[in-house]
């Protein structure tokens, strides 16, 4: 594990700023994220966590300029170094950039390879199509990303989809997103469909591979287990809102939001006591229910006041590297035992 103590934000890779994204719902748009401003500084792995809903998957399409219809990105900006303006690309820009540039891993990619042809055959399409000029060497290169993850590197670029597990499609969209040798990694729940084993071996490849090409990496999951063993930094989420940005570790021993304290409080297999592990009362708000005025979290904060109803809380650093967006005081959050309200267990 090779956390950091810094975001460091000087040599960022991309970055974020003020990104809003809305979707339209029986003819109203409601934002699925909202002025989310966010660096990945190069070298460092990223952990994007919150519940189902909270806008992770939003939020790594939009890095993308991936959003499509009922959706639009409405507002911010994207920069990735060497690219530049992601939101103001072509749609024939965008195809060069996506899977080269910026590699990624859908959610749920291992449902959408082609089933018609062979590994194999689409990583050279991909390459084809990314004007790749040493074909045989791409192909050596997908062969050597697979044997690396655990497969058999051969049999698996002559397989067809259906021919392989759901692990093993979920390991091959990761050996698509770096084949190409992107600078920037995005990767939305790369390891859902993996036993824990095979979890803990696809990690120990993306921290590799990461490291080895000093890449800028984004891994978006609702598994605390898998932030807490592989991310530098964390980024937590909730009603479309970054709540708290700042070094893994800290982030983990100290949470600074109440949202993020319960989150983990949440998770038996970080503080490894489960007895002591939580639930977290109440649903996450859709998109319909959000809050528009005052802190999207107030009604399951077990610190909100009347201020919270009024306005909402800014993300803003309150150390360096380490920023959160709540009105309740840093040491009351962290040293307070409150659980979050109407707390069954
Ligand atoms: N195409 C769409 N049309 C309308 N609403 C959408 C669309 N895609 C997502 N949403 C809504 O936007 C919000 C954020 O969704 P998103 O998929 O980004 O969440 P997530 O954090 O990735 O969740 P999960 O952990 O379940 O993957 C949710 O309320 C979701 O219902
Ligand atoms: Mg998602």
């Amino acid at each position: 594990m090779t956390h950091n103590t810094t975001t460091a934000s000087a040599e960022a890779e991309v970055r974020v700023r003020d990104l809003t994204v809305h979707y339209r719902i029986e003819g109203t748009e409601y934002p699925a994220i909202a002025s989310v401003t966010l660096d990945l500084p190069r070298g460092r792995i990223t952990g994007l966590v919150g519940e189902s809903g909270s806008g992770k998957s939003t939020l790594a399409l939009a890095l993308m300029n991936a959003i499509s219809e009922p959706g639009r990105v409405s507002g911010g900006t994207v920069h990735v170094d060497g690219v530049g303006e992601v939101t103001a690309l072509s749609a024939k820009q965008l195809r060069a950039v996506r899977g080269s540039a910026l590699g990624y891993v859908f959610q749920a990619s291992q449902n959408s390879m082609n089933p018609l042809r062979t590994i194999g055959r689409q990583i050279l399409d991909l390459g084809r199509s990314h004007d790749v000029k040493d074909l045989p060497g791409l192909l050596h290169r997908a062969r050597e990303l697979a044997e690396r993850m655990g497969l058999d590197g051969k049999r698996v670029l002559d397989s067809y989809q259906h021919e392989l597990s759901g692990g093993m499609r979920q390991r091959l969209g990761i050996v698509f997103a770096l084949v190409l040798n992107a600078k920037v990694l995005i990767l939305d729940e790369p390891t859902t469909a993996l036993d824990v084993l095979s979890q803990a071996a696809v990690l120990k490849i993306i921290r590799e591979v990461h490291e080895e090409n000093h890449l800028s990496t984004l891994i978006v999951t609702h598994d605390m287990g898998v932030v807490s063993e592989i991310a530098d930094n964390l980024a937590v989420m909730y009603g479309g809102r970054i709540v708290e940005h700042g070094p893994a570790l800290e982030l983990l021993r100290a949470p600074s939001h109440p949202y993020t304290k319960a989150l983990i409080r949440a998770t038996a297999r970080i503080t490894g006591d489960l007895a002591s592990a939580r639930a977290l009362p109440g649903r996450p708000p859709d998109l319909t229910t959000i809050p528009k005025t005052g802190c999207v979290f107030r009604e399951r904060c077990a610190f909100a006041t009347d201020v919270c109803t009024g306005s909402e809380p800014r993300l803003e650093e309150f150390r360096p590297g380490h920023r959160r967006a709540c009105h309740a005081d840093v040491a009351l959050v962290r040293t307070s035992p409150a659980t979050p309200k109407g707390d069954v267990s």
